[in-house]
């Protein structure tokens, strides 16, 4: 328990899983009150009845406009304002080579995990620029930084996102709101565990195999894009924006552990002494 959200209004999309879920509950648990969107209409609206009277949950597909804004709409009607909107949900989109990747696969993908953040910070701005305060977070991935990591149509829309967060933030910093993004590397969650253990119930599975692949040996959890979303969103992050806080166990900087940083010290190339 803690209160670094206390009475703060959040509407969080994608969040009847994963990332999504663990970030409403950190959030609530923290004092914010919480709209919960996702397409998933049982898990989410079980969530939100767990969570109580400061949670609500709509249903709403974020490549639809207007069930974005009815979100929105609703963080308003039902607790009065929005000061963080959170546009997480996504899916793993088109994979293959690009010379097979079918157009509709691509727009499909880039139709979630783009356009749907799109709408989110136009909706959240449309309240928060009169209200003159707001933090609009997204969630990007180690894949909008690096080629690589993820697969074409994914790895663009993530790069998008990084794109965006930085050219909104530029434009509503002086209305007083920031915008920021997180990019995990993985994480276990139903998404990872579909890939990796080919069964979206299969966390411990998933778990080792991402601890096996990351500098530090363990494998996150929801909680910790969670835990960097809570600093940003609350107040502490006030002189913050237009930034993405990479949440990677160090993959994108380390790429592994460099044979020079083990074995006996010495300097290579050092001119023999006379
Ligand atoms: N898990 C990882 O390793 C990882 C790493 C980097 C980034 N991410 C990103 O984190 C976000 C959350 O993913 P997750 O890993 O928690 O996956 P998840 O599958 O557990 O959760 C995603 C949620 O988004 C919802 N969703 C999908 N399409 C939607 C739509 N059109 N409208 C509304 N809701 C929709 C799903 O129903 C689901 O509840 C995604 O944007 C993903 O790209 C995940």
């Amino acid at each position: 328990m803690g209160d670094r959200l206390q009475d703060k209004v959040a509407v969080i999309t994608g969040a009847a899983s994963g990332i999504g879920a663990g970030t409403a509950k950190l959030f609530h648990e923290h004092g914010a009150k919480v709209v919960l969107c996702d397409m998933q209409e049982g898990p989410g609206a079980r969530l939100a009845a767990e969570l109580g009277d400061r949670a609500a949950f709509i249903r709403a597909d974020v490549t639809s406009e207007a069930d974005v804004a009815a979100a929105v709409d609703l963080a308003v009607s039902r607790f009065g304002c929005l000061d963080i909107m959170v546009n997480n949900a996504g899916i793993v989109g088109a994979v293959g080579p690009i010379a097979d990747t079918p157009a509709a696969d691509w727009h499909r993908t880039i139709a979630i995990l783009l356009d749907g953040v799109f709408y989110g910070m136009k909706h959240a701005a449309r309240v928060m620029v009169p209200q003159r305060r707001g933090s609009i977070l997204s969630i990007a991935s180690t894949a909008g930084v690096m080629g690589g990591l993820g697969p074409h149509a994914y790895t663009a829309a993530k790069h998008g996102v990084v794109g965006l967060t930085k050219s909104v933030a530029s434009e509503l910093a002086q209305h007083g709101i920031r915008v920021n993004a997180v990019a995990p590397g993985n994480t276990v969650t139903a998404m990872t565990a579909s890939l990796i253990a080919g069964d979206a119930a299969d966390h411990d599975a998933t778990a080792a195999q991402i601890a096996r692949g990351a500098p530090l040996g363990i494998a996150a959890t929801a909680a910790d894009p969670a835990y960097g979303l809570l600093y940003l969103a609350s107040d502490e992050a006030r002189y913050v924006t237009g930034h993405t806080l990479l949440i990677d166990s160090g993959q994108t900087v380390s790429g592994g552990i460099p044979a020079f940083h083990n074995g006996d010290s010495r300097l290579i190339g050092a001119p023999p002494v006379a």
